[in-house]
């Protein structure tokens, strides 16, 4: 299948349309959660943000819509904006039904450009949903909630997955469109957009730093699941998880694979550096590899021992 081609767009489109699950947020199985579940619920810190993020998320997609002229495409978009947007009322449900700490704030300019508020939007998605990836795994294994609750999120989690195929191939289709030149640097592109959502990211995790004393909000969110964090199996988490949830699309759609190259290279470092630093504290430090090319690092003495 030609990427920008018709076939292309009716295959992204038609799947995104055939795997929409009829839900109303009120109606699903919430439990009853004993007081320490309650707590352990009403401890996440981030409610609110989740909340605002799905409200926000509604009036973008919502707004992208109405700007675009296929109907095709504009048909599969509104139904992305409802889910994103039963996603905020699935929030509201939780946080009035067990009492969470989450107001309501009001939702920020969407920008000036909202075709590039949609790219960024559906950019972070992306990141989101890798990292969430391995925090659901974590919380599901330690039994953080109740297996009823986590069932629930399980079933977001899914939506926000078929959000992101959707968009990668969105994304692909349009830049594949606009000629060749556009499709050369479309990496580029995809690489200046991720940027972009580290960045805000980053803000984010700074704003939530002063809203909890200083202390790293994303330390927090994992070592709630997780005591004795350990940042490579975190990664492996969000690596192997990300596989096996993009495992059950269509093989002939794109998947997002920037994060799951970089964190795979990331990996193998990590792994190196792991069975070296275990080499040295067993036999304390290597001697240096012969038949490196002179200057090379391999041939470098450290600078302290
Ligand atoms: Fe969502
Ligand atoms: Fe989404």
């Amino acid at each position: 299948m030609k990427i920008g081609s018709l076939e292309h767009r009716d295959t992204f489109c038609s799947h995104f349309a055939s795997t929409y699950l009829d839900y109303d947020p009120e109606a699903l199985p919430w439990p009853v959660l004993d007081e320490a579940a309650l707590q352990r619920l009403r401890q996440v810190p981030f409610w609110e943000e989740v909340f605002y993020s799905e409200r926000r998320a509604g009036a973008i997609v919502a707004a992208f819509t109405e700007t675009v002229s296929d109907p095709v495409l504009k048909e599969a978009l509104a139904l992305q904006g409802e889910e994103e947007t039963r996603h905020a009322k699935l929030i509201r449900v939780m946080v009035e039904r067990y009492g969470l700490d989450a107001p309501e704030r009001p939702i920020d300019d969407l920008g000036t450009d909202i075709e590039t508020s949609f790219k960024d939007f559906g950019f972070g998605e992306c990141f989101d949903s890798f990292v969430g990836f391995g925090l659901f795994k974590i919380a599901w294994q330690s039994e953080f909630l109740p297996r009823e609750i986590m069932q629930i999120f399980s079933m977001l989690m899914y939506e926000e997955t078929r959000h992101i195929v959707f968009f990668i191939n969105w994304m692909a289709y349009t830049e594949a469109r606009k000629g060749w030149l556009a499709r050369t640097v479309s990496p580029l592109v995809t690489l200046r957009y991720y940027l972009r959502a580290l960045h805000y990211k980053i803000r984010f995790a700074r704003r939530g730093q002063k809203v909890n004393d200083g202390k790293n909000l994303a330390a927090i969110q994992v070592g709630m699941f997780l005591d004795g964090f350990n940042f490579r199996r975190f990664l492996e988490d969000c690596y192997a998880e990300n596989s096996r949830r993009m495992s059950v699309f269509d093989p002939e759609l794109l998947r997002p694979s920037f994060l799951p190259q970089l964190t795979d290279v990331a990996l193998k470092a990590l792994r190196l550096w792991g069975r070296r630093a275990e080499l040295e504290t067993r036999s304390g430090p290597l001697p240096p590899l012969y038949g490196a090319h002179p200057g090379s690092a391999a041939t470098r003495q450290p600078e302290s021992s």
